[in-house]
């Protein structure tokens, strides 16, 4: 196989401006929601992200025809011959969200046999919230081998209240509970922007949902369930990432379609840093100019809208460039501080402590050859490159690819140095 890593040197401050990618997390969910669906729909500024690719394929396993237009960041989705309800280990292995499809399979087909999750390299990250709320609906889960196995003879809304508030756990009993008559209520939801996203795309279906408080969402659900149009929302981690990556390298950015609303704490912690940040008119666009020397600043990840688990890598990364000691504290996965041995290879002060990290900055980053364990440790080893001192090579490579449609390239045109080899 070949060998693939990313190079990176620094070549001094980035600047420019760019346009954002479709959010990830956004349209793999939207993808799966198609499930409930009879008939033709189509989504605008989809990614050509990996993920994505692998998202087709299952649909298309599943019966589904599939058309993407990459160029027009377009992607035609026709359901109505949709008979398959098995999700192969293969495709789970390379793609976690694969779980997304077994709410709406069992909405349409009573029925759903999903290989166990794989996926990144963050924690044991179990699925029991998704599965308990099934088996409140009536279902009767069963594991054999590598699968697990959902089945209901008449599936039943429910009221689910969730120990914690899973994005994954409230977008799949969100779709499960749209796609069958009767009113559920999810309480302790997760409300991130990505699920009001999913929640947008539902209500076109035909579905009626509405938020109580606490945290709750009720859904109304239907069993005739129409083909959308709608456009992917843009990506805030894309976003986050972009201005994080400039900031390390002491530049400029201007990000005129950022969706500030959603990025509130993380622009507020760049501000804190001594970073100035320009909102645009009506609270969309962004722009981000650096200052020398950075404040360090310390967090805690929590659910939206608390600072996103996805921006810890790179902050991590920005913060070893502060003057002064940050602390990072990651409460919402396990083991989603792999990134750190390695920006130690690079030369950053980090101590760790179970699930915090004290980083005390250092004048300079040194290159070195890094591996990356999942999306968001390696766009913070990109990060890191972009502001370190000779080169540095980054395998683990396809976790970027993941989740980031062309983020050289982008980087590229503001001025980087960096490049994925092959050889
Ligand atoms: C989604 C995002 C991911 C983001 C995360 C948190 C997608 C494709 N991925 O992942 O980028 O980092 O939200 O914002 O949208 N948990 C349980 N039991 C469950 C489900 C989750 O204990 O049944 C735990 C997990 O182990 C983790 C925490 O809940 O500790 C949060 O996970 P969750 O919100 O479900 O994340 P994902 O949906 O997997």
């Amino acid at each position: 196989m070949a060998h693939e890593y990313i190079r990176v040197q620094n070549a001094g401050p980035l600047s420019g401006e760019l346009t954002l990618e479709g959010a990830k997390n956004a349209v793999l969910v939207t993808m799966a929601s198609l499930v409930l669906t009879r008939g033709k729909s189509r989504l605008t500024r989809v990614p050509a992200s990996h993920d994505v690719y692998q998202m087709k394929t299952l649909l298309e396993e599943l019966g589904a025809e599939v058309l993407f237009d990459e160029q027009k960041h377009e992607l035609i989705v026709d359901t109505t011959f949709l008979n398959g309800w098995s999700v192969s280990p293969d495709l789970m292995k390379r793609m976690r969200a694969s779980i997304l499809v077994m709410g709406p399979l069992l909405a349409r087909f009573g029925k759903a046999k999903i290989a166990l999750p794989g996926g990144c390299l963050i924690g044991t990250r179990p699925v029991d919230l998704h599965l308990k709320a099934f088996a409140r609906m009536g279902a009767t889960i069963t594991t054999s081998g590598d699968f697990l196995q959902a089945d209901v003879e008449k599936i039943r809304p429910c009221r689910f209240v969730m120990d914690y508030p899973s994005v994954g756990a409230t977008e799949n009993i969100l779709m499960a509970a749209a796609g069958i008559s009767g009113v559920t209520e999810i309480v302790n939801a997760a409300l991130e922007p990505e699920v009001l996203d999913l929640i947008t795309v539902l209500r076109n279906m035909g579905a009626h949902i509405d938020f109580a408080f606490p945290a709750t969402i009720v859904v109304q659900g239907s069993l005739d369930l129409k083909p959308v149009e709608h456009e992917i929302m843009c990506d805030r981690l894309e976003a986050g990432t972009l201005l994080i990556a400039v900031a390390a390298t002491g530049g400029t950015l201007s990000l005129p379609d950022a969706p500030v609303d959603s990025l509130e704490l993380v622009l507020e912690k760049l501000s804190e840093m001594g970073l100035s940040i320009e909102v645009g008119p009506q609270g969309r666009g962004v722009k981000l100019t650096s200052h020398r020397p950075m404040n360090p600043v310390s967090f805690k990840t929590m659910p939206y809208p608390g600072f996103p688990t996805d921006l810890q890598a790179p902050m991590t990364a920005l913060l070893s460039l502060a003057s002064g000691k940050g602390v990072i504290h990651e409460t919402v996965f396990e083991n989603r501080l792999l990134h750190v041995p390695e920006l130690q290879k690079m030369g950053a002060q980090i101590s760790l402590s179970g699930d915090r990290a004290t980083i005390t900055g250092v004048e300079r980053l040194y290159g070195a050859s890094v591996i990356a364990t999942d999306i968001r440790a390696a766009a913070a080893l990109v990060i890191a490159g972009l502001a370190a001192e000779g080169e540095t090579r980054i395998t683990g490579i396809h976790h970027l690819l993941r989740g980031y449609e062309g983020l050289d390239q982008k980087l590229r045109t503001l001025g980087a140095c960096i490049e994925i080899v092959r050889d």
